[in-house]
């Protein structure tokens, strides 16, 4: 036996214990979340969209560990390649020379870019996107502030924090950014007014904002480019979640031709979900601007950037997204799944809107105004916990149907849909089929769904 298949059994033995390593080692709050909503599955396989767990049950999987495996779990091209640079031994992160990987990466990138932003800086994640877009801002503008929207996520380390659009994300975590300041998501005299002091080094936006899936509206990305340029604040587009595909555009903001941000935050789908990995796409002017000198050519820096098994994986993954038409796919069945959905949600009270972009998409509940007894069965659950409605969907949606979801956030009834890019029809049905059973079950109070989340909602732990 070699050793490869040596580990592959040991760890096959070892399952089952994930929760209580979990518990006793990592997180035990996180632990008990997990068993409260019943999502402590054993999980034993993954690929294209869906996950296995050790009893055969094949799920389809809806959050694709929130957003990475646009291409599905393992797909076999990207698979392929790292394997293969794997075993080539190659010279990975000499550092004191230039990764080929990396500027073929660079390439396939700015190719899919709009002619004025052809540099690339590699990062290993999301926020680690958006922190050097934040310093990269103030680096080219010589101002400290920034300007984001209410409700923005864009990661959670100390700078990306200090432009997070929710309180709960941010509190005890003691002073963050000086300078940072929120406006209205697609308000654009708020934003004229944020930055009519000429003072603002970024605006920064999701083009779906990933916590609520609200969109925005068409024509307002070309004014803020154009209130930006005005006040000399670099247009900052957060594409870690919307990037590569997943709106049905390579990128969500080349929905609107006329657009070219000054910087975009790319990660997640952009190795396949294979390694972490992440990207800042810039003007010349603003990389060269930070990079000014050959003393200062690694002032903004990171150890594990440009590593080649994440290079091979992202340029597999690209090569795979056009040879597969998945952008294409991601725009079809993302109208297909939206139109449908909200259509099945026009015969629930409780849903108020579905809305999103491409395979971005969110459904959203609020009191229902017609029927006096749904009313009163809100007004309990909410009054024992805001946000714990959205586990009257999740919950049933996976134990009865087998597919994986999660509420969008904290204090928040959307629910959020991530499926990957290469998902077919048969697969969205299976979903919308599951919707329509579930969404009718909510109508049922009193009723099992009811008193399922209602005793969740007396339970101390916060579930949503
Ligand atoms: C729009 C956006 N920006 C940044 C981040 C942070 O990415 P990461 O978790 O890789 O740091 C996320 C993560 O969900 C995101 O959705």
């Amino acid at each position: 036996m070699n050793h490869e298949s040596e580990f592959a059994q040991w760890l096959n033995q070892q399952r089952g214990s994930q929760y209580e390593l979990h518990s006793r080692y990592i997180n035990p709050a996180f632990v008990k979340m997990i068993k409260t909503i019943g999502f402590d599955k054993n999980y034993v396989r993954g690929e294209g969209p869906y996950l296995w767990d050790a009893d055969g049950v094949r799920y389809l999987d809806l959050l694709t560990g929130w957003g990475v495996f646009l291409l599905g779990r393992n797909h076999p091209k990207v698979r392929d390649t790292v394997r293969q640079v794997l075993d080539s031994y190659s010279p990975n992160l000499v550092r004191m020379e230039c990764s080929l990987l990396a500027g073929l990466v660079a390439e396939a990138l700015i190719q899919r870019m709009p002619e004025g932003l052809s540099r690339v800086f590699f990062t290993n994640s999301g926020t680690e996107s958006v922190e050097t877009a934040i310093k990269f801002s103030r680096c080219n503008t010589g101002r400290d502030k920034i300007v984001y929207c209410d409700h923005a996520f864009h990661g959670l380390t100390t700078g990306s924090l200090s432009i997070n659009g929710a309180e709960f994300f941010r509190q005890r975590f003691g002073a963050l950014l000086p300078g940072t300041s929120a406006i209205p998501f697609n308000d654009l005299p708020a934003l004229e007014r944020a930055l009519a002091g000429k003072d603002v080094a970024a605006f920064i936006l999701e083009p779906v904002q990933g916590k609520s899936c609200e969109v925005v509206k068409d024509g307002y990305l070309a004014e803020a480019q154009r209130l930006c340029k005005k006040a000399g604040t670099l247009l900052v587009v957060d594409e870690v979640q919307t990037g590569m595909g997943r709106t049905g555009k390579w990128f969500c903001f080349q929905h609107w031709p006329e657009v070219e941000p000054d910087i975009i935050c790319i990660a997640k789908g952009l190795s396949g979900g294979m390694v972490p990995v992440g990207a800042v796409v810039t003007r010349p002017s603003i990389m060269d601007g930070v990079f000014n000198s050959m003393e200062r050519c690694v002032v903004h820096s990171n150890t594990f950037g440009q590593n080649d098994l994440a290079m091979a994986a992202a340029y597999a993954s690209i090569q795979v997204t056009e040879d597969e038409k998945l952008v294409e796919n991601a725009a079809i069945l993302g109208n297909y799944a939206m139109a449908k959905l909200a259509e099945i949600g026009r015969s629930c009270p409780f849903v108020t809107e579905v809305r999103g972009k491409g395979l971005m998409f969110g459904i959203d509940f609020a009191r229902p105004k017609d029927s006096l007894k749904l009313r009163l069965a809100w007004d309990a659950l909410h009054k024992l916990n805001y946000g714990v409605f959205g586990q009257m969907i999740v919950i049933p949606l996976l134990n009865r149907h087998k597919i994986l979801t999660q509420v969008a956030g904290y204090h928040t009834e959307v629910i959020k849909f991530l499926p990957p890019i290469t998902v077919n029809r048969a697969d969205m049905d299976w979903f919308l089929s599951a919707m329509q059973s579930v969404l009718d079950d909510v109508q049922r109070f009193p009723g099992a769904a009811w008193d399922t989340v209602l005793g969740l909602a007396k339970s101390s732990l916060k579930v949503s």
